[in-house]
């Protein structure tokens, strides 16, 4: 049902983003790593969110395997609920950039079609998508939750990579190759993108 019609949001309000943002010194932006299970985004998030917050800004870390305990709970990895997965956290995000707050979002995010919604929603000024590469080889061998081991065994249905896509994304804007760099190399890389593009 849609009640869209009965809906009034109230986007007039006094504050504006710009007002948080000015009381934070940072432009908030929704930075998307998209990449296997094991390729290195939840690590690289949280290195990111630390990196920033010495720095003096404020991020915060969204990431898929909390967020599927709590507001997503209900949700499996169909690729309807992946889709409807993705839409409630880029709605999330936007709530919190219009807070002036950066996120960093750690999901597979595993098809274009998904990518691009989520992009749709934060709008495509405010999503920087950073691809976090490494070959499913390495992600297996990583096997840091044992998941793999289950998903090639049929314990697990739907796994990506294994039965279920992971699309290469098309035109990221960066690139990061964890399986060709240390962890402190990747946040180096993540950082000097990303450091100009949140500058007020
Ligand atoms: S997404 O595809 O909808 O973006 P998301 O990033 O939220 O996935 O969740 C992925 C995490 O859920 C993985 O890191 C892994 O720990 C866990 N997981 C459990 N089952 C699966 C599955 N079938 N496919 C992928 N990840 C799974």
């Amino acid at each position: 049902m849609n009640y869209s019609e009965n809906i009034h949001p109230v986007f007039d309000q006094i504050l504006k983003r710009e007002d948080k943002e000015k009381l934070l010194g940072q432009k908030s932006r929704v930075i998307w790593c998209t990449g296997l299970s094991g390729a290195g985004k939840t690590t690289l998030a949280k290195n990111l969110e630390k990196a920033l917050h010495n720095k003096g800004n404020l991020a915060q870390v969204l990431d898929g395997d909390n967020i599927r305990s709590g507001i997503n709970n209900n949700l499996g990895f169909t690729e309807a609920d992946r889709h409807e997965n993705i839409r409630r956290i880029a709605e999330v995000s936007k709530l919190l950039i219009e807070s002036g707050v950066i996120t960093i979002n750690s999901f597979i995010s595993p098809t274009n079609i998904i990518r691009q919604m989520a992009m749709d929603i934060v709008g495509e000024e405010n999503f920087i998508e950073i691809y976090v590469n490494a070959p499913l080889e390495v992600c297996e061998a990583r096997d840091t939750k044992g998941l793999y081991k289950k998903a090639r065994e049929g314990k697990i249905k739907n796994f990506t990579g294994i039965d279920s896509p992971f699309e290469v994304p098309v035109d990221p804007d960066l690139v990061i190759d964890t399986y060709q760099y240390s962890i402190e190399e990747c946040l180096d890389m993540a950082m000097e993108y990303i450091l100009p593009k949140i500058q007020l």
